[in-house]
Order: C-alpha cells, then sequence, then structure tokens
C-alpha cells in the first residue's frame, strides 16, 4: 500500500486535532512534526514518532516527505503553503485559506506552477448532515433552492481570546467571527447554493474586548436567484437559533428540528410539509481543550463535526495525492469562501453593497 509521508507544522488545538487524525489513517506516517515553540515540537515528536523542526524551511528540506499540513496562526498560511509548494510538496492548508485574496492566489499560482496538490481544509463537509444536504440539493429532492437562513450563535470567552492573542489581532486573523468561525459555513453555503452575485453585509465588535468583529451579518445573492442571510457571533451567553434551514419549493431541510442532544443541534432532518425525517445524525464530537473549559451553558452554542470528518478529510487529500486528482476542496474552491469574507468585509466598511468578482487587494 502506498503511504503519505506527512509533517504537520503550526502545533496547537488544531495541529493536535490534524496529528491524531492522522493517526487515524493506514495510508500515511506522520514524519515530521513542526512549532516554532521548541519544547512543542519535541513533544509532539515524541507523542507521534516524528522528527521535530522548529522551522518550515527546514521541515521542507527533508526528501522522503511528501505532504504538509498547515495549522499555523491565518496570517501565516499564504506564506508558509507557498514555501511547501515551492519545495514541491503537497499541501493541506486549514481553513481560512489566507487573510487576503492577493495571498489565496499567490498560493494557487505556485501550486500550479510547482505540479503539486493543494487541499483547503474544509472538513465540515465531510460532516454526513452537511454532505448529505449538498446531494439532495444536487439531487433536486428539495426542489429550486431559493432561501437559505444560517445562523452561527456561539460563544468564546476570554479563556479563548487568551489562550492564543493572534485571535484577536486583525493582522494576524484577519477577522473575527468571519475566518475564525463562519469561514466553514460561507464554505458550505456556496457549495449549496453556487456561484455569488453581490454580498451585502455589517461586522462589528459589540461586545467583546477583541481587535477583530465579535458580531457579523450578511445577505448574499446567489446568480441562481437564490438568497441567503447569515448571522454569526462569538458573544452569545444563550441562543435557540437554528444552526441553519435550506429552503426548496418541495420541502426544507432543518439542522434544528431534531433531538437537542446535550443542548446541540444534531439531525439534518428534511420536511415536505407533512412529518420531518431524520436524514442524518450527528457522530460524537472530539474535545479541544477550550471546550472542556466553557461554561455548561455555552456549550450549546458551539455546533462542530466529529474528529470522523477530519479523518474522511485527510484521507481524501492522500487519495487526491495518491491517484492523481483534484482535491474536492482545491486552491480555487477555498478561495471562494474567503471571496465571500472579503466581500462582507467591503460592504461593512463602505455601507454598500459588494457585486463579484471581488478585486484582489493588500489588507
Ligand atoms: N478546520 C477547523 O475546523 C479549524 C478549527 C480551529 C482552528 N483552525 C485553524 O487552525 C489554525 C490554528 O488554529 P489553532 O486554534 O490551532 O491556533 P493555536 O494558536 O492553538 O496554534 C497555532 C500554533 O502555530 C504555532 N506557530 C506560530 N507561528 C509559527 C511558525 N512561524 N512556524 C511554526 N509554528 C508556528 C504556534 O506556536 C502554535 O502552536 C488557524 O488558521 C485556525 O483558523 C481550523
Amino acid at each position: 500500500m502506498k503511504k503519505v509521508n506527512v509533517g504537520v507544522c503550526g502545533l496547537g488545538g488544531m495541529g493536535l486535532a490534524y496529528c491524531l487524525a492522522l493517526s487515524k489513517l493506514k495510508n500515511t506516517n506522520l514524519v515530521a512534526v513542526c512549532d516554532q515553540r521548541k519544547d512543542v515540537a519535541q513533544r509532539f515528536a515524541s507523542d507521534f514518532h516524528a522528527t521535530p523542526y522548529d522551522r518550515l524551511s527546514d521541515m521542507v528540506e527533508r526528501s522522503n516527505l511528501e505532504a504538509v499540513v498547515v495549522a499555523t496562526p491565518n496570517s501565516l498560511h499564504a506564506e508558509q503553503t507557498v514555501v511547501a509548494l515551492g519545495a514541491g510538496k503537497h499541501v493541506l492548508c486549514t481553513k481560512p485559506m489566507a487573510t487576503t485574496l492577493a495571498e489565496a492566489d499567490s498560493m494557487i499560482a505556485q501550486s500550479r506552477k510547482s505540479g503539486v496538490k493543494l487541499e483547503i481544509g474544509f472538513q465540515y463537509r465531510y460532516d454526513m448532515r452537511i454532505n448529505k444536504a449538498k446531494q439532495m440539493i444536487d439531487k433536486g429532492e428539495l426542489g429550486k433552492v431559493f432561501l437559505g437562513a444560517f445562523c452561527l450563535p456561539i460563544y468564546r470567552g476570554p479563556d479563548y481570546w487568551a489562550e492564543a492573542a493572534w485571535r484577536k489581532s486583525v493582522s494576524q486573523a484577519g477577522g473575527g467571527v468571519l475566518p475564525t468561525h463562519a469561514s466553514h459555513d460561507l464554505d458550505y453555503i456556496q457549495w449549496f447554493f453556487g456561484d455569488v452575485d453581490w454580498v451585502v453585509g455589517r461586522t462589528d465588535t459589540l461586545v467583546q474586548d477583541i481587535e477583530v468583529e465579535d458580531t457579523a451579518s450578511a445577505i448574499l445573492k446567489f446568480k441562481s436567484g437564490a438568497i441567503a442571510s447569515l448571522i454569526g457571533t462569538t458573544a452569545a451567553v444563550a441562543s435557540r437559533l437554528p444552526r441553519f434551514e435550506v429552503f426548496g419549493e418541495k420541502g426544507t431541510l432543518s439542522l434544528v428540528k431534531g433531538h437537542i442532544e446535550g443542548g446541540r443541534p444534531c439531525d439534518l432532518l428534511f420536511s415536505s410539509g407533512k412529518e420531518w425525517k431524520t436524514i442524518a445524525g450527528r457522530e460524537p464530537v472530539s474535545s479541544r481543550s477550550y471546550w472542556s473549559k466553557l461554561p455548561k451553558w455555552t456549550t450549546g452554542l458551539s455546533c462542530v463535526p466529529s474528529l470522523n470528518s477530519l479523518v474522511r478529510n485527510l484521507q481524501e487529500f492522500l487519495d487526491s495525492i495518491i491517484s492523481d486528482k483534484e482535491p474536492l476542496v482545491s486552491g480555487e474552491e477555498g478561495r471562494k469562501s474567503l471571496e465571500i469574507m472579503v466581500a462582507i468585509y467591503e460592504s461593512s466598511m463602505k455601507g454598500q453593497l459588494v457585486r463579484f468578482p471581488v478585486k484582489p487587494r493588500e489588507m
């Protein structure tokens, strides 16, 4: 069996999730781990039987390394991805792809130039509920899809922002609730609804002591004619809002009307006007350090996919390398949610509707 030698760069919460997910896969060897904190790299190296590095540029010189997972703060994604791609390594870069469209374009250009794969880590697409919703929409089971309501009211308290200062910095994170949390939602919204025509949005820092926005609201108009609205915040101390509903002429998909298990929205439901049918259930969710620190009443406000989604995402990335095929979320595909995000910021800044395509510019 062909095994792909992988290195993970950025060994914080997400880097750990990637290392754990990789260790569950048969057709890969986690051979290298990299973090600027040498002690962290050493600890991961001994836990995962890999070689530690404290600089990505050193890790990619290793000749038997074939692929790199980038899980560092958002503002480093483009630079590090380009270094790894330039060294001939395939890259899976976690979301958001980058903080600007110009950066995203440099990543896409380098992957094409080097002839290696670039995938953006949108593992929510591998959550069975979201994956099944996409299949039903594509098969026409909802009829013409005309409206979507996407709500992301979550709570991230002072511990979360203090745990890693980059998350609250505009220059390092590129934004708040949009890149850090809603980028997944923006990715599957455009996956469901197709190309965007225009966006109008508003972002603001209304509650929390952070530089990035804690609150966002946007209307998206699609080329198909459909409309979707998104609201998101990291400051919701409680909420009973749905995760999402997608309305078609023949039926509605809902992620809220099921059993509320432990306070979390769980099953994906469908109704064509009679009873609600369960289409797909939620798998067990992996735990990350700050989740266990959240007060109990907030946990119902986070809706995340299981580690299995990440495993499936990595499996597909490895398959794309082994079988030399385009990954599901190529650089071009990953750029689409970034373009929506940039449009929401631009609309908010100018107080205007922003038409697509959005012109790349520096931050
Ligand atoms: N796909 C998802 O669902 C998901 C979930 C959470 C976070 N993320 C993304 O993962 C990335 C990391 O988030 P996190 O919460 O794990 O952050 P974190 O702060 O916990 O971890 C980042 C790690 O990168 C290291 N680092 C910083 N600069 C470096 C450099 N130049 N070279 C090597 N290592 C360096 C830090 O020391 C730290 O260990 C972010 O882009 C975030 O948006 C994705």
